[in-house]
């Protein structure tokens, strides 16, 4: 049964708990389990999927490949019951012991938990924590959101946005892992592993090239497979060969002209054929846009659906009594749909929405991550760590650092636990809103500062600003770039005039530092005249503590940037967001609606397509280097208060690993991520390099260590097209060690 959720929501915020047991204390007996054959743990996910598969129903088979409607997502919206409020609702088969899926949107925490009157941890936003470059950091990302959805009665994750940094002022990078395949796979990878480790089911997505949000619906992103494949493609290839996770989303744009979610190339041969892709596809909710053509060409549940009337019910039961659809394809979807439940977990160790998250854990947890995901970018004259005994006053301006810190919005908002801090109303977050956590950088650079003068000056007014910046020994200003689903920003400047208030509180105080709050990277006119500038991202509900820690030098910083940071849009392949000018349209669409076909208007971009041809698969720092463009802050890097030092690169004869000694040349101990990038034999006529190894080490002042590097073969390899496979190439490969993408000392080569 379900309660009203307002009903406990208040207390369970007051409380910072969860509420849980006051939903569920009445639920009636169930029945005592029964016994099936595939209840076998021996047996493996595949044929225990086999042996469910002989029992079901053609009615059953198609209940499981679509979900129940928009329920909790769409005021209004029929909410049947067994759908925990979440995203999608599958039913179950309660005669087969089949538990309902359950899914939760959960990019950087579990979203919508305050209208169930429960609390979920806001997470450091992917972006940041992919600077972290810590496989084990990306991990325990993804145990908080799997033991938060499971404390909360879902059995899968709709996060684990892995599209690669295409266009820099997307409005959901802040929910994606950077420009390069092998880091965003990487990260990505590991943050599914880590929640699925909990028994709950991963999702990758949006599959494929959603790499803007303008248009997102009707774009076409036109590319070459041989591009495709050794860029956006290898990100999936790279996460779903770490993962194995359970779904993989597919994207609301078209490519190449057809719809993600019925395109036989990008579904069939690259998903399932060739990354042999064992789960299933999911379409992006209402990115489905046909039956037979979707189901032909590997879609595989249609979300979030319908109970009778989309796509992927009613219809596809009649293409499928009709030959159109053949019943094996139907027995291909759910096979992938039951072995996936089986495989993660979600049978033998259901869900139990009786628990409650660990908000203390959670916030410990996030703070940790946000601690190596804050990117030092400037430190001129040791301005920094800040020194609690000879600071005696300190003037913090800007972007609500009195209350909080800022987070990304769209579905992968969290709610705030007591409202948005620098906006409080009754209700979760409004669709667009900048929603910030009560995390003060205020209150903890205070507590680290216990005997300065620390005043906050709001920075609407920039004269105000200033004059509190000369009156102190320290000015820090916080800006920020708020993102979230459905926009892009026009452009990489901040927004609200944001530069003329760094730049008059610089001009007051030669001791300024910049605090970035931003969902990806930005431009810096003013970079010059300040002495300090931090990337913080959105730091996650943990993030002023770690900020404070890293301020004062309590902990060391180490991460480094997962993304390029331009000079000016003009540098970017494309200068204008492709299609922000178009005019909207209106056009009339029918939907279902609980059951029923209405006619219903959507403004959009009228159709367009992005070459992406233009970059290919150089993108972010690959592209700059072949353009020969100076980046303001290129990809990898990153400060620290110590210094390291790099020596004695080898490569094996094979080029399989590569060995180099790193030393940590100063007195603070620190981790240091080393980076390998490989330049491939001249035949391959790329002009650029490619990050293809990197490791986080961790160093003690004055510790050397010699480490071994594994590197990645399809780093080190081109697509053939007439072959249809990824392949290393015969020639001379060059490979380059050092501390980021513009900085790689080591050299050596081999030779295939
Ligand atoms: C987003 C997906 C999200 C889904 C469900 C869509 O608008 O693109 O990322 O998972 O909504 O909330």
């Amino acid at each position: 049964m379900k309660l009203n959720p307002l009903s406990c929501s208040a207390v369970a915020l007051a409380l910072f708990v969860s509420c849980g047991p006051c939903l569920h204390a009445q639920e009636p007996p169930q029945p005592a389990p029964q016994h099936h054959p595939w209840d076998d743990k021996s047996l493996s996910p595949d044929q225990r999927a086999d042996l469910v598969q002989k029992e079901l129903t053609l009615d059953e088979k198609i209940q499981l490949v679509h979900g129940t409607g928009w329920g909790a997502l769409r005021p209004g919206a029929p909410i049947p019951l067994g759908d925990n409020w979440g995203a999608s609702y599958v039913p179950g088969i309660p005669r087969l012991g089949i538990p309902p899926i359950n899914m939760q949107d959960s990019a950087v925490g579990v979203r919508l938990s305050a209208m169930m009157g429960r609390y979920s941890t806001l997470l450091p936003s992917a972006l940041g924590s992919a600077s972290s470059w810590d496989i084990q950091g990306a991990q325990l990302y993804g145990d908080v959101i799997g033991r938060e959805l499971r404390a909360q009665g879902f059995n899968m994750s709709i996060g684990g946005g892995v599209d690669i940094t295409r266009e820099p002022r997307n409005g959901r990078n802040f929910e994606y892992a950077g420009e390069d395949p092998l880091l965003a796979g990487t990260m990505t990878g590991n943050l599914m592993k880590g929640l699925q480790a909990e028994h709950i089911m991963g999702d990758i997505k949006h599959y494929a090239f959603n790499d803007q949000e303008t248009g997102r619906n009707i774009f076409s992103a036109n590319i070459g497979k041989k591009a495709a494949r050794e860029s956006d493609l290898l990100a999936f290839q790279i996460a779903i060969g770490i993962a194995e996770p359970s779904g993989v989303m597919c994207a609301y744009n078209r490519v190449n002209g057809t719809y993600s979610c019925e395109n036989d190339w990008l579904l069939n041969d690259v998903l399932k054929k060739d990354f042999q892709f064992k789960g299933w596809v999911l379409s992006d909710w209402g990115g489905t846009h046909s039956t037979v053509k979707a189901a032909l060409a590997g879609l595989d549940q249609e979300m979030p659906g319908e109970v009778h009337g989309s796509f992927f019910d009613d219809a596809l039961k009649q293409a499928v009594q009709s030959g159109q659809v053949p019943m094996s394809r139907l027995d291909d979807m759910d096979h992938r749909i039951l072995r996936s439940m089986f495989a993660a977990g979600v049978i033998d160790y259901p869900v139990m929405p009786r628990d409650v998250v660990d908000p203390f854990k959670g916030r410990d947890d996030a703070e940790h991550i946000a601690e190596e995901s804050i990117v030092l970018l400037k430190n001129e004259n040791g301005v920094l760590p800040l020194s609690a005994d000879s600071i005696h006053s300190i003037a913090l301006i800007g972007s609500h650092a009195d209350v909080g810190v800022l987070s990304g919005g769209g579905s992968a908002q969290v709610d705030a636990p007591g409202g948005n801090a620098a906006n409080p109303h009754p209700g979760g977050a409004n669709w667009g809103e900048s929603v910030y956590f009560p995390s003060s950088p205020l209150k903890y650079i205070r507590k680290h500062a216990p005997n300065a003068k620390v005043e906050f000056n709001p920075g609407t007014d920039n004269a105000s600003a200033a004059a509190s910046a000369k009156s102190a020994d320290v000015a820090i200003v916080f800006v920020n770039q708020p993102m979230h689903e459905g926009m892009d920003r026009p452009t990489l400047s901040l927004p609200d005039s944001q530069d003329a208030l760094v730049s008059a509180v610089a001009a007051a105080n030669p001791h300024t530092i910049v605090v970035l709050e931003t969902g990806g990277p930005v431009t810096m006119p003013w970079a010059d005249s300040v002495q300090g500038i931090v990337e913080a991202w959105y730091p996650g509900i943990g993030g002023a503590q770690a900020l404070a820690n890293l301020l004062f030098g309590t902990i060391n910083f180490s991460a480094k940037l997962p993304v390029s940071f331009a000079k000016s849009d003009a540098d970017l392949p494309f200068p204008e967001v492709p299609g922000i000018n178009l005019k909207d349209v209106t056009r009339e669409i029918t939907v279902t609606h609980d059951g029923k076909k209405v006619s219903i208007k959507v403004t959009d971009k009228p159709p367009f397509d992005v070459d992406y041809n233009k970059q290919g698969a150089a993108v972010g720092y690959k592209w700059f280097e072949q353009q020969h463009i100076q980046p303001l802050f290129p990809f990898g890097f990153g400060l620290s208060y110590t210094t390291y030092e790099y020596s004695g690169l080898s490569v094996d004869s094979q080029g399989r690993t590569a060995t180099l000694t790193i030393k940590n040349t100063g007195q603070r101990a620190g981790a240091e991520i080393a980076q390998v990038y490989a330049e491939l034999p001249a035949a391959a006529d790329e002009h650029y390099k490619r990050l293809v190894a990197f490791d986080r080490v961790d160093l003690a002042p004055g510790e050397s260590k010699t480490v071994t590097l594994d590197l990645n073969p399809l780093c080190l390899s081109v697509y053939n097209v007439d072959k249809d496979a990824m392949e290393e190439i015969p020639g001379e490969y060059k490979i380059l060690a050092g501390p980021s993408s513009a900085d790689t000392p080591l050299t050596a080569t081999f030779t295939k």
